[in-house]
């Protein structure tokens, strides 16, 4: 194992800490590859070295830029096959899902390339009143400085991708703690971008990948070198970062319990198939996957049948098989939080509908009904492949419902009546509606972000370029305009 052991990324270097990070398959716990922790003087090295490089960075013109990116998407379209059997190998995420994220990441950086060639700032007239007369403000977008970027398990490499691409976007060099329970994809993305960033003319180490372990992560987010910080995962967590420095620019994309609304007039087949789907994909282990489901009640029998039907055809099992829809969760403690909260709700009064079933990592999809709202698995994010569905005697009801919630991430709503989704859009509190499908509906150059404790900021190429750069605005006078 010690000839293939992936390398930490600094200054554009490949090394080695002394820490061994071994990683495992969710699945059996066979190995998956490793990989080692970075020294607190490599930890160092590395953020002195995105200091040292930003104002060159930030310097690059956008054609060199924007090249790069593009090729690190061919890169990685190039090595789909790799990548994906990476991601199911360290994530558990079945192979159909790994390579639909892999395509994913192709787009995001395609996205990033693409909206590099955008940016031509703003030039604003100042005639508008008297003291302005002869002047004119041109505004250009500077980056903050160096983004610390630390991303989660769920999706290795299209959340780290959603980080890396928008900072070489604008030039700014980006140091990246990728999750140790997945930390392979995302190096192995850094080289990608190391290799075509050495052919298209960006600074060896614009991209750094450094491993550090979860409670040694204050080396990174306390220190001011790094000002900004650009966080997917939990939300203790999230926040508590958040709170740590406050003088830092911090996105934070963190979990949700996603709500959807099947209107009556929905057509309930479809509902029912994407419903299930989006409930279960890589083991309902995403922020937008459908966690509660409410539906008229003129419709609820027959909808709730046929979801449960759905559910029951999902397959299960080694994520490798090219069959398997529903792979096992990231580890055991993931799985024994899903069964706990499952026999915590059932305790209390709900029905299990299908599933509630545990082997080892995996846990069958599941339908409950009847839950109380005050257990975990209504009011927390339970990540996992696990829904609840409840009826609900009109669409306002359910709007109510989805907005009964502590998150407020994406909501879903299953209807024909275009006033509905107007009505929709307008009352549910998240950051996006969709209308049509499942709330686990992301498509990669969209602002993607929450409200309440789903986070702040957004993502989405452009939007997190925006977001980790400034206006900088100037004056010229003495103009004859
Ligand atoms: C997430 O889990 O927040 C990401 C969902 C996605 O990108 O599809």
């Amino acid at each position: 194992m010690t000839e293939n052991r992936m390398p930490n990324l600094i200054a554009g270097e490949r090394v080695h800490g002394d820490d061994v990070l071994d990683v495992t398959h969710p699945y059996d716990g066979s190995p998956a590859g490793s990989t080692t922790y970075a020294t607190s003087d490599q930890v160092e090295r590395a953020v002195a070295h995105a200091a040292a490089i930003a104002p060159e960075a930030a310097r690059l013109p956008m054609h060199v830029r924007a090249d790069a990116l593009r090729a690190v998407s061919e890169a990685i379209k190039a090595h789909t096959d790799e990548l994906a059997a990476l991601i199911t190998a360290e994530n558990g995420k079945p192979m159909q899902w790994s390579r639909g994220e892999v395509g994913r990441a192709v787009s995001v950086f395609r996205w990033a390339a693409e909206e590099t060639r955008q940016e031509s700032g703003e030039a604003i007239r100042l005639d508008s009143d008297p003291g302005g007369e002869g002047r004119l403000a041109y505004v250009r977008r500077v980056p903050r400085g160096p983004v610390l970027a630390i991303s989660p398990f769920n999706f290795p490499l299209n959340l780290v991708a959603h980080k890396l691409a928008p900072a070489v976007a604008v030039g700014a060099p980006v140091v990246l703690k990728p999750a140790p329970k997945t930390p392979l994809s995302g190096i192995r993305l850094g080289e990608l971008i190391a290799e075509a960033g050495a052919e298209h003319g960006l600074p060896a180490g614009m991209v750094q990948v450094v491993n550090v372990k979860n409670e040694d992560a204050g080396s990174l987010t306390e220190d001011e070198r790094l000002p900004v910080l650009s966080f997917t995962g939990s939300g203790p967590v999230g926040y508590s970062i958040r709170d740590q420095v406050p003088g830092k620019h911090v996105t934070l994309e963190l979990g949700g319990n996603a709500g959807v609304l099947v209107a009556a007039d929905a057509d309930l087949d479809h509902a029912a198939k994407r419903i299930a789907m989006f409930s279960n994909y890589q083991a309902g282990q995403s922020c937008i996957g459908v966690q509660r489901v409410f539906a008229e009640q003129a419709a609820y029998d027959v909808f709730k049948d046929k979801l449960v039907a759905q559910v029951e055809a999902l397959v299960t099992g080694d994520p490798k098989d090219e069959d398997v829809f529903v792979g096992p969760l990231i580890d055991d403690a993931a799985a024994d939080k899903v069964e706990q909260w499952v026999d915590a709700a059932v305790e209390a009064g709900a029905t299990v509908l299908t599933g509630g079933v545990r082997e080892g990592t995996t846990y069958a999809p599941t339908v409950l009904e009847g839950v109380p709202h005050d257990v975990q698995a209504w009011c927390a994010e339970i990540f996992g492949p696990v829904l609840v569905v409840e009826p609900v005697p009109d669409v306002e009801t359910g709007f109510a419902a989805i907005n009964d919630s502590d998150f407020g991430l994406q909501a879903g709503v299953f209807t024909t009546d275009i006033a509905t989704a107007f009505r929709a859009h307008r009352e549910l509190e998240v950051g996006g509606v969709v209308i049509g499908d499942a709330p686990s509906y992301r498509a990669d150059q969209m602002p993607y972000g929450g409200v309440k404790d789903s986070g702040v900021g957004r993502e989405g190429i452009r939007y997190a370029m925006a977001d980790f750069t400034y206006e900088r605005v100037m004056v010229l006078t003495g103009l004859d305009l």
